[in-house]
C-alpha cells in the first residue's frame, strides 16, 4: 500500500472514530512502533537512495496531517461530549414546578366534626369511651340483662373474656354518668362494631351519641334539640317526625325521620320512595339505667340520642354507596379536600 492510500483509510478511520478510546486505537495502528506509516518510513532503507528523500518527505506529511487529524478530532469529540453533557444535565428553570400534594379529611370525619362543632356550640361537652367494653357497660347497664331479647338486635363480637367490641357509642353515656353528677350535657362519638356486612352495613361504622341529664328534661327538649341540629347539619329546614320506637335504655323511645334531603319529601331513590329517611334513635332516659349509674331518677330526668355519622355524612355529601367510605380510592376521597 502506497502513503496516499494508508493516508485515506487513517482518515477515514479517524472520522468514523466515536470515542477517544477508538481514536487512539486508531493511531497506533497507523503511527504506533507497528503502525503503518512507521512500518513505510522504517523501509525506506531498501528504498533506492534516489527515491528516499522524495518518499521519506510524503510519508513525514502524511504522519503530520494524521496527527493534525487526530488531534481535531479528539477536540470535536470531547466538545462533543460536553455538549450532551450540558443538554441532559440542563434544568429548564421555567416548567413548573411539582408542588406537595396535600391530604385532606376523609367525609366521615368531617360529618363528625361538623357534628361536634353544632354540639359543642350549644354548650355539650365531647367525651369518647373504650371500643373494647364489657358486657356491663354496652348491655347491662342499660337495661339489657343478659338473655335480653333486644340484644340479638345487636350481632356483637364477642372475646369470650366478657369483653367485647361495643356495638353502639351508648356504654359511653353508662360512663358518664357513673363519673359525672347532673347537668350533664354530652356527645360521644366513635367507631362501634357490628358483625354484618352487607350493601348497606359495614362491620365497623360510626356512632355519635348524646345525653342530657338535668332537672325537669323532658321530651319537649329531647325534640327541640333533634329537630334543631337537623337543620343546623342539613343547612336546611327539613321537616323531622318522631315515630315511637322501643330501646330497653330509653322510656318512651323514638325512631326520627327527616324530610329526604335528596327530594325534599317528593319521593325518590334514597329514600326509597317514602320522602322520609330515617336518621336517629332517641328517647328519655329510662329510670332504671339513671339509678344503676348512681344517679336519682326522682331528682334527674334525661335524654339520649344515637345515629350514625357514616349514614349522616352520606346524605350530606350525596354519596350513593356506603362501600366508598371504605375503599381508599384517592379519586373519590380528593372530592373532599
Ligand atoms: N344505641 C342505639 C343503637 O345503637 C341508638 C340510641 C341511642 C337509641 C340513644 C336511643 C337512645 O341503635
Amino acid at each position: 500500500m502506497n502513503t496516499e492510500e494508508i493516508l485515506e483509510n487513517a482518515q477515514n478511520a479517524i472520522a468514523a472514530a466515536r470515542d477517544e478510546k477508538t481514536l487512539d486505537e486508531v493511531r497506533v495502528a497507523y503511527l504506533g512502533k507497528k503502525g503503518e506509516l512507521t512500518v513505510l518510513l522504517k523501509g525506506l532503507g531498501r528504498l533506492d537512495p534516489q527515491e528516499r528523500p522524495k518518499m521519506g518527505a510524503a510519508i513525514n506529511q502524511a504522519k503530520e496531517r494524521l496527527l493534525a487529524l487526530i488531534g481535531e478530532r479528539k477536540q470535536a469529540l470531547s466538545d462533543e461530549h460536553l455538549q450532551s453533557v450540558v443538554e441532559e444535565e440542563a434544568v429548564d428553570v421555567t416548567l413548573p414546578g411539582r408542588s406537595a400534594g396535600s391530604g385532606g379529611l376523609h367525609p366521615v370525619t368531617l360529618a363528625l366534626e361538623r357534628i361536634e362543632d353544632i354540639f359543642v356550640g350549644a354548650g355539650y361537652e365531647v367525651v369518647t369511651g373504650p371500643e373494647v367494653e364489657d358486657d356491663y357497660h354496652n348491655f347491662e347497664a342499660l337495661n339489657l340483662a343478659e338473655n335480653h331479647p333486644a340484644r340479638a338486635m345487636h350481632d356483637t363480637f364477642y372475646f369470650g373474656d366478657g369483653t367485647l367490641l361495643r356495638t353502639h357509642t351508648s356504654p359511653v353515656q353508662v360512663r358518664t354518668m357513673e363519673t359525672q353528677d347532673p347537668p350533664i350535657r354530652v356527645i360521644c362519638p366513635g367507631r362501634v362494631y357490628r358483625r354484618d356486612s352487607d350493601l348497606t352495613h359495614t362491620p365497623m361504622f360510626h356512632q355519635v351519641e348524646g345525653l342530657v341529664v338535668d332537672r325537669g328534661i323532658s321530651f319537649a327538649d329531647l325534640k327541640g334539640t333533634v329537630v334543631d341540629f337537623v337543620h343546623r347539619f342539613f343547612e336546611k329546614d327539613l321537616d323531622v317526625r318522631f315515630r315511637p320506637s322501643y330501646f330497653p335504655f330509653t322510656e318512651p323511645s323514638a325512631e326520627v325521620d327527616v324530610e329526604c334531603v335528596k327530594c325534599d319529601g317528593a319521593g325518590c331513590r334514597v329514600c326509597s320512595h317514602t320522602g322520609w329517611l330515617e336518621v336517629m334513635g332517641c328517647g328519655l332516659v329510662n329510670p332504671r339505667v339513671l339509678e344503676m349509674s348512681g344517679i336519682d331518677p326522682e331528682e334527674f330526668s334525661g335524654f339520649a340520642f344515637g345515629f350514625g355519622g357514616d349514614r349522616l355524612a352520606m346524605l350530606l355529601y350525596e354519596i350513593d354507596d356506603l362501600r366508598r367510605l371504605f375503599e381508599n380510592d384517592l379519586r373519590f376521597l380528593r372530592q373532599f379536600n
